[in-house]
């Protein structure tokens, strides 16, 4: 049974796919990926919500709710897995201790990873954007609740559902952070960011296009790790 990455491989292949020969042959595998019909109308179901309430384009607003979004999926699985982990101390199952381990190793790794994304896409939204308390706090505290809970029981029903879910969210916030880089690429290469999470966390992109560069690269490791983990 492999054990998950650890952060700084996780960096390492961040930076790798910067070049785009790379992202391309890193994600091109899992491009086609199809998940069971559930999750897919879950998944469909939260992009339809996430385009109504901020529009289809990607914006610094949209990017605040996806990432609070994001990171509750992560902590339904290090909860989900308390859970179970509970029970299999009766049974005495190690082989079962060890595969919820690795799912909690990864669920950590990647909600420290979403908490940078939030916290410092908070602090540059609130640079862009007057939001009003709908926008800004009501709905993506919402979503999140909702997203929590129904990755929290799919989990439990059947992890392959809850990663599929998964698969499904990350793929819409790569797409969108992929589109933003490329619509914005001069305007965000003259916007700095100033932030001390940011370089408490490890990294120091030169502008803020290298920054989105990044989170669009984190996703990608989210949404190809979460199918890598089915069957494990
Ligand atoms: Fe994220
Ligand atoms: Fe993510």
């Amino acid at each position: 049974m492999e054990l998950i990455r650890g952060n700084t491989e996780l960096e390492a292949l961040n930076s790798k796919l910067n070049d785009d020969a790379e992202l391309l042959a890193y994600k091109k595998p899992l491009d086609t990926y199809r998940s069971s019909l559930v999750p897919r109308l879950l998944g469909h179901t939260l992009v339809w919500c996430g385009n109504v309430v901020y529009g289809k384009r990607p914006s610094y607003l949209k990017f605040r709710a996806v990432e609070i979004i994001a990171r509750a999926h992560y902590h339904s699985w290090a909860s989900a897995v308390y859970t179970l982990h509970f029970m299999t101390l009766f049974y005495s199952n190690e082989q079962k201790a060890i595969q919820l381990s690795n799912t909690a190793k990864y669920a950590r790794l990647a909600q420290d990873n979403e908490t940078m994304h939030v916290v410092v896409i908070s602090q540059l939204a609130k640079r862009e954007h007057k939001a009003g308390f709908l926008r800004n706090t009501l709905a993506p505290m919402l979503f999140a609740f909702v997203y929590f809970w129904a990755s929290y029981l799919l989990y439990l029903i059947k992890p392959r559902y809850s990663y599929e879910l998964n698969y499904m969210f990350e793929n819409h916030a790569f797409e969108q952070y992929n589109e933003f880089i490329h619509r914005h690429e001069e305007s965000l290469k003259k916007k700095p960011v100033d932030s001390p999470f940011l370089v408490w966390y490890g990294r120091h992109p030169k502008n803020q296009w290298e920054f989105f560069r990044s989170i669009r690269n984190d996703e990608i490791i989210h949404r190809n790790t979460s199918i890598e983990e089915i069957g494990k």
